[in-house]
């Protein structure tokens, strides 16, 4: 892998790669131009083609050849690696993942799969006549590239055979199957919707059939190129907004999809399944900073919507989940409504603990306890500021207990019992940590400090104290690094040591935050996190010991209070 990034280092000219993108100028030895990454007015954006770097004297921004790509196109190192090595012709040492050339079969398969759909669709009455009923024009069939498989038995099976391709490889990426020595079609008199990953690779398709028949969708399953818990769909469509506007709608379905864009709301994504995976929230995190989750109105939808924005929420990214009246999805929606309907129900998502609360309220109303306990719950299990901005609100509603204050009191005790029943949340509210996994604010500046070339002694020495870090997902970060380097921190840019930090998937974490990092870290910034982080550390080793000689409830009131105090120091 070190000889592919030298090798590549050497061979790509940072000048030409950059000069694509940038109006670049000679400027003594260097090439100058307006930097990409902020509105440059004057031009502050330098680059070397000869040490291979570029930076931004206005911004900061700076990097290499693989920065660039990681930054442009949004992409994780490894994937830098391989679109760069692909530019230059170049095969990388395999790691893992499908054969080259087998994966350039499969690929054409599908891709003359899809020719064959999208003609089809010409051809056919019925399919071209059901697309017209539901609003999808002669513009969003080409965009979203729908076809038409006829419902024949094996029109594709025998056009693929004669366009030369073995029906075996077209078995494992599920375009046909096997009956004997006979090979069948996967789909059949279905609307066909590709799947593509977010690098354009056609690697999947989902088939709907033309009326109510069963099953109503038939999609691609796991193939050698598809693994549908890593992939988004729309995602590929979604990149080029994505670069203006920083938050995704995230809804249910392909026809969801689809009718977002044509809503204007070009950042629509789907999950295409009941829930969001950990790999697609990641995969996803990566692309924005706040998603708005827009799933079916039905029960099933909205819980589908709270699991997904539970799962979301581990990434750090913000969160708001918008609802629909009931029996609406967002294409019927903008069939009723129009575009400014979809629009107006994104604008309105709200924060999921609401959401929960609501919920709720329609499940069993305002009068049974079992809401009231179900609200003490659900308090229970969120971030205590979330807790706090919405327990008036909620009190204010209690039908039996007048006095919103008091209401409001009840529910805390209620939430307090609960929290004290399960020790494991216990222990969060004794720490005054965050529950939920995401990285917070301070925590971040250490990682950005760490990633930063000036800062990095001090953000690196600042996770080897790995006790400082609250949230699990920034101890686990922490450690990785503390581990990787125990001695000393690396040196040079990120690109030059990042590999040797383990697992992968924190590898990518770390690179997701300093890639989302939108204005520069300061060093005053860095030093007051590092300073709150081991004031924080302290806080709680004294919690520790006058909890472990707690006996009673007062006891615990008493150091909440403590800690509550302490925090708004
Ligand atoms: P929906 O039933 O809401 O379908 O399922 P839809 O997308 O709104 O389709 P239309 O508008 O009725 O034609 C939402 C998503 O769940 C998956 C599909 O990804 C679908 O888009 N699904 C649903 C399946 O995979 N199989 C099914 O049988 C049903
Ligand atoms: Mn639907």
């Amino acid at each position: 892998m070190a000889d592919d990034r030298d090798l590549i280092k050497s061979r790509i000219d940072l000048v030409d790669l950059v000069g694509r993108e940038v109006e670049l100028k000679k400027s003594g030895k260097n090439w100058k131009g307006r930097c990409p990454f902020h509105d440059d007015s004057n031009p502050s954006f330098y680059v070397s083609s000869e040490m291979g770097h570029y930076q931004c004297f206005s911004c900061g921004e700076k990097g290499d050849v693989f920065t660039w790509v990681m930054k442009t196109q949004n992409v994780d190192f490894v994937d830098a690696l391989k679109i760069l090595a692909d530019q230059l012709g170049i095969k990388l040492k395999r790691r893992g993942g499908v054969e080259k050339s087998k994966r350039e079969t499969y690929q054409r398969a599908m891709d003359a799969a899809l020719a064959y759909f999208r003609s089809q669709l010409e051809l056919s009455a019925p399919a071209k006549s059901y697309c017209e009923r539901r609003g999808l024009d002669a513009d969003t069939l080409a965009a979203w590239e729908i076809g038409y498989a006829p419902d024949v038995g094996d029109a594709l099976a025998r056009h693929l055979k004669s366009e030369g391709f073995s029906l075996q490889d077209c078995r494992e990426v599920f375009l046909v199957e096997r009956s004997g020595q006979e090979f069948y079609d996967k789909f059949r008199g279905r609307l066909i919707f590709p799947i593509r990953d977010e690098r354009d690779r056609l690697v999947a398709f989902g088939g709907r059939t033309l009326g109510d028949g069963h099953p109503k969708y038939i999609n691609s399953s796991k193939t050698p190129i598809y693994d549908k818990g890593r992939v988004l769909y729309g995602l590929h469509k979604a990149r080029e907004a994505l670069k203006q506007s920083k938050t995704i709608v995230l809804v249910e379905g392909y026809t969801d999809t689809i009718a977002c864009h044509r809503a204007g709301l070009k950042t629509a994504i789907a999950n295409l399944g009941t829930a969001l995976t950990s790999d697609q929230a990641r995969l996803l995190a990566r692309w924005c900073e706040k998603v708005v989750v827009l799933y079916d109105s039905d029960e099933a939808g909205q819980k589908a919507a709270e699991r997904s924005a539970d799962i979301l929420k581990d990434t750090g990214v913000e969160v708001k989940i918008a609802v629909m009246n009931e029996g609406d999805d967002p294409d019927t929606l903008l069939n009723s409504g129009g575009a400014k309907a979809v629009q107006a129900v994104v604008d309105n998502g709200i924060k999921p603990l609401e959401h929960k609360v609501k919920r709720l309220e329609q499940l069993y109303g305002l009068d049974d306890p079992k809401y009231w306990s179900a609200v003490a719950a659900a308090l229970a299990s969120a971030d205590p500021r979330d807790r706090e901005e919405i327990i008036m609100p909620i009190a204010q509603r209690d039908p039996t207990i007048r006095d919103p204050e008091r209401s409001a009191s009840a529910l805390r005790e209620k939430v307090r019992k609960i929290k004290i029943a399960d020790p494991k949340a216990a222990k969060a509210t004794a720490q005054s940590a965050p529950e939920s996994d995401q990285i917070t604010g301070v925590e971040r500046a250490v990682f950005l400090g760490f990633m930063d070339e000036e800062m990095r002694k001090a953000g690196w020495s600042a996770c080897c104290d790995t006790e400082i870090f609250v949230t699990a997902a920034a101890a686990r970060l922490a450690e990785a690094i503390a581990s990787a380097w125990p001695n000393e921190a690396p040196s040079g840019q990120p690109t030059d040591w990042i590999e040797e930090l383990q697992p992968g998937e924190l590898r990518e974490q770390l690179l997701a935050l300093s890639v989302r990092q939108s204005t520069p870290l300061q060093e005053s910034e860095l030093a007051t996190a590092i300073e709150r982080l081991q004031a924080g550390k302290t806080r709680r080793k004294v919690a520790e010991m006058r909890q472990d000689s707690m006996t009673s409830d007062d006891d615990l009131m008493a150091i909440h209070g403590m800690l509550k105090q302490g925090k708004t120091e």
